[in-house]
């Protein structure tokens, strides 16, 4: 059985996401369990070299994990010819210089959303990437939790009859960082930083709405900033310039009309950090990051108001729950896809110009908030 080995530098995996959900739970694992295999029988078997500008976190994480290749000189790792494809992690507003770099060194790449803070920047991204005939990809990692693809099984079988709505809920209580400390990046609430949770919450938004539910038409949203003031991690007050809430309505093809919250104020009595609730005609379903529950037309209660006695029904019965059918980590299994797409085998949809669509939502998002309006979303061309 052959190998074919693919070489990846990895850069901002210091950070929360590079180092948890892409190095640890993506790219060792898929090592562990022996590479990807290709149709011909072939192990495509990912080696990274790791990338950071504080040579002592860098160092520390590779000799932890056992990753025989650091650096904290990105030039000299992407003039190394057997290294092909590069990754960022990093911080969002870092991205475009280093993918620019990466392209004109003709790495394939492969990166977190969203793809830049801005359209224009995404699509100049897309369009180098094209032009450069490299392979490119944006994380689009929710397509791949289980409580998601249990909705697309839905919807592929038929269950919903005429969709007609999706209700998202998505957020939990993000500390201030003064008396406890924060549990994200400051960066987040920082807008000259790339913070907001427009940016990062809306370019997911949009590959969830456009893959399971129906392109995004129009969207109208309003932001908020809840909290005007946070602590960093050095414990130093600062304020909060960048968006903490969004309250976005979508139109989607076909009719479909989704409404998303997102917040980091906000506490959760729901089933997950991210719900999903879908009606259709025929029945509803409700999923989490990984479990969801289901309500038939037949076993849907007919409740009549009536405030003068407590409630007869209890509404979290008559709901059943789908099975799970063996997953995999989301961001791992969209690895996998794109180490076989760099290998040659498969096509790879989830590319810099899906990425810019997300970032293109956002970008209408923030203007829909500024301007108080309704805005349609034109249709980005390849
Ligand atoms: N797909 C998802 O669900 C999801 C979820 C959360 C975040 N994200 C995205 O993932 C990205 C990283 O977010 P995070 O929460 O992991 O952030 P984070 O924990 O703050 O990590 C930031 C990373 O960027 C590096 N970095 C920051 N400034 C730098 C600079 N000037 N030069 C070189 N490196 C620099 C940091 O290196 P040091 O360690 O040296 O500081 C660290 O590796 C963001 O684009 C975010 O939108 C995606």
């Amino acid at each position: 059985m052959s190998e074919r080995r693919i070489g990846i530098i990895m850069h901002g995996v210091t950070g929360r996401m590079g180092m948890n959900q892409h190095l640890v739970r993506s790219i060792l694992e898929i090592r562990k369990q022996g590479g990807v295999a290709l149709k011909d029988g072939t192990r495509v078997m990912p080696d990274p070299l790791l990338v950071g500008r504080n040579a002592a976190k860098v160092e520390e994480l590779a000799k932890k994990h056992g990753v025989e290749r650091w650096t904290t000189d990105l030039d000299q790792a992407l003039a190394r010819e057997k290294d092909e494809v590069f990754f960022d992690a990093a911080s969002t507003q870092l991205r475009p210089r280093l993918l620019k770099r990466a392209i004109a060194a003709g790495k394939h790449v492969y990166c977190e959303k969203p793809l830049a803070t801005s359209l224009a920047e995404s699509m100049d991204l897309y369009q180098a990437a094209k032009k450069a005939r490299v392979k490119h990809g944006v994380v689009q990692d929710k397509l791949w939790l289980p409580g998601l693809l249990k909705l697309q099984k839905l919807r592929d079988a038929g269950f919903f009859g005429r969709l007609l709505s999706v209700r998202g809920e998505f957020g939990y209580w993000v500390f201030e960082g003064d008396r406890e400390p924060a549990q994200r990046p400051s960066w987040n609430y920082r807008k000259q930083d790339g913070g907001g949770i427009i940016l990062d919450m809306l370019c997911h938004w949009r590959y969830v709405l456009d893959n399971l539910f129906g392109e995004v038409k129009a969207l109208s949203c309003l932001g908020a900033t809840h909290i005007p003031y946070r602590w960093d991690e050095n414990g130093k007050r600062y304020r909060a310039t960048a968006d903490d809430a969004a309250y976005a309505t979508f139109k989607l093809a076909g009719g479909v009309i989704a409404h998303f919250n997102s917040s980091w104020a906000v506490r959760v009595r729901r089933d997950d950090l991210l719900t999903l609730q879908v009606d259709g005609t025929h029945g509803s379903a409700v999923a989490g990051l990984r479990r969801c529950l289901i309500q038939p037309y037949e076993r849907t209660p007919k409740p009549v108001w009536n405030p003068d006695i407590p409630q007869p029904i209890n509404f979290f019965e008559g709901w059943h729950e789908v099975p799970d059918a063996g997953y995999d980590n989301a961001f791992k299994v969209q690895w996998e896809l794109f180490l076989k797409h760099v290998a040659g085998e498969g096509a790879f949809r989830w590319n810099l110009l899906e990425g810019a669509r997300g970032v293109q939502l956002a970008e209408l998002g923030w203007r829909s908030w500024q301007r108080k309006k309704w805005l349609d979303v034109p249709r980005l061309k390849a």
